[in-house]
């Protein structure tokens, strides 16, 4: 993370804030203004925080460049290009590409995670972990305390020891014990459930930002977030065991929280102002007992706000969107692309088109978003056709608005919606509703003759183009 911080200092990505600020909401407010300047503002280093000594960064994923910049490309859709090639699913038909496929297997084993012995996130181990050391922000008004928001959890599954890492906010208690909030539909949740009642967790705070990103990917369980990471930095990533708990954690990561997290002794978790733009409510989530803590020398403590968008989280999630496109396209080869658009914020609304083949296409699509991964959580589903920029949301609606007859072109279903819907009536149970904006078929239900769009022939356009400076239009 501190290779990442000179880069962003080299680049003019970061401002360092010398100023006494307070954790307590202070931060928060300072923050959400940058976040929300044109741009998405720079990243933030406070030097001077209240009551630690401990530096603050915050918004280091926070413009289209700075993610661009995290996961080293100049554009998201690079990265999303290196994965569809990883993923070709043509068999290798010749002697010349099986050689290349295999390559691509070992390039793609190369990248997991590596195990070492010494570390620098071990530099300063404390006899008594001790939570107050950190300034961990109170972020809104009716917070329920302080939370950890940018914390990467390390757990395994306990049947099958496969590694998870997720990014699951933590609110402070006192100063060893916290509460973890993974929501019912994460894996660190289904570790718990399947596990004797605890299982050990390691957290990272601050750390190479490409891992930072992985914590927040949406992998199918049983799939190393560390491989992500070691595929997207192009180089595996640095473990090292804690030592109190049987869990590894990124080895230069800032500082290290080792303990277990306990099914038996639930507490009220909350209230959180949420990237919702919400408050999520108080609700029993269970304790994290921190047995050991560790840092750098002189670590930085690396954390964002959510809160109503734009935010830091955006630029998060939208890195999601790109490089999940062609994972998604292996299972759903007809969507061409997709949006989750800002207002959304994220679970509430996705945008795909499809290239429509048949009849019904558009509400095959919506049912297959909601059979995926946490995609399947989305409450609103707009499909459009493929030759729609679902990026271009006056378009989206352009189409939504004019094309959708709701007795025939939207689908209404129910099932698991996320935890954070304070919509739905039930928790994390609700309705879901998808509209077919593309053109309609004959085949599906009663469909008059449909219109032709209207736009000019190619000849009147070069036409005016050539004569535009004759007319004075400026
Ligand atoms: C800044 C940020 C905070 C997040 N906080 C939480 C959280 O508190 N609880 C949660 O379940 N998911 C949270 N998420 C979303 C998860 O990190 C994300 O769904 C991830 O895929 C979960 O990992 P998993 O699939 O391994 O469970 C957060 C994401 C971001 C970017």
């Amino acid at each position: 993370m501190r290779e990442w911080i000179d880069a962003l200092r080299r680049a003019g990505e970061l401002v360092e804030v010398r100023a006494e600020v307070e954790p307590h909401l202070e931060i928060t407010e300072i923050a959400d203004r940058v976040m929300k300047a044109p741009g998405g503002g720079p990243a933030v280093l406070f030097t001077n925080v209240r009551g630690s000594r401990l530096p603050v960064l915050i918004n280091q994923f926070g413009s289209w460049r700075r993610i661009a910049m995290a996961l080293g490309v100049d554009r998201l859709e690079d990265l999303a290009e290196r994965i569809e090639t990883l993923i070709e699913l043509q068999p290798p038909q010749g002697l010349v590409e099986k050689v290349r496929a295999l390559g691509k297997l070992r390039e793609l084993a190369s990248f997991s995670a590596r195990t070492v012995k010494e570390a620098p996130c071990q530099e300063v181990w404390l006899t008594e972990p001790d939570l107050d050391l950190l300034p961990i922000l109170t972020c809104w008004p009716d917070d329920g305390g302080p939370f950890i928001t940018l914390p990467l959890v390390f757990s395994h599954d306990p049947r099958t020891g496969a590694r998870n890492c997720g990014m699951y906010r933590i609110q402070k208690l006192d100063r060893r014990t916290a509460m973890m909030h993974w929501q019912i539909h994460k894996d660190g949740a289904s570790h718990l459930r399947d596990s004797q009642g605890r299982v050990e967790v390691a957290v990272a705070i601050g750390s190479d930002p490409v891992v930072t990103y992985a914590a927040s990917a949406p992998l199918p369980p049983g799939i190393d977030e560390m491989m992500l990471a070691g595929f997207i930095r192009g180089k595996s990533v640095d473990m090292v065991r804690c030592r109190t708990v049987d869990v590894e954690v990124p080895a230069t990561a800032e500082i290290v929280l080792e303990g277990y997290v306990d099914a038996h002794d639930l507490r009220p978790e909350g209230p959180f102002g949420d990237h919702t733009g919400f408050y999520t409510p108080i609700d029993d989530y269970p304790t994290f007992h921190v047995t050991g803590m560790s840092m750098r020398r002189d670590a930085i403590y690396a954390t964002t706000i959510v809160g109503k968008p734009p935010m830091e989280d955006f630029y998060l999630g939208k890195a999601t969107e790109r490089i999940f496109l062609p994972l998604v396209r292996m299972s759903v080869p007809d969507l061409v692309d997709m949006n989750m658009p800002l207002e959304g914020v994220f679970h509430n609304c996705i945008v795909v088109s499809v290239r429509k083949r048949y009849p019904g296409h558009a509400k095959k699509l919506m049912n297959a978003i909601w059979g995926l991964g946490l995609l399947s959580l989305s409450r609103c589903v707009i499909v459009v056709d493929d030759d729609v920029d679902v990026q271009n949301l006056s378009d989206v609606a352009f189409r939504a608005f004019s094309n959708v007859d709701v007795g025939r072109d939207m689908l209404v279903t129910e099932g698991p919606v996320d935890a954070l819907d304070h919509a739905a009536p039930y928790f994390a149970y609700g309705s879901k509703v998808g509209f077919d904006a593309t053109r309609k078929w004959p085949g599906e239900g009663v469909v008059r003759p449909w219109p032709g769009e209207i736009a000019m022939s190619d000849d009147i356009r070069d036409l005016v183009d050539r004569r535009w400076q004759e007319y004075g239009l400026g």
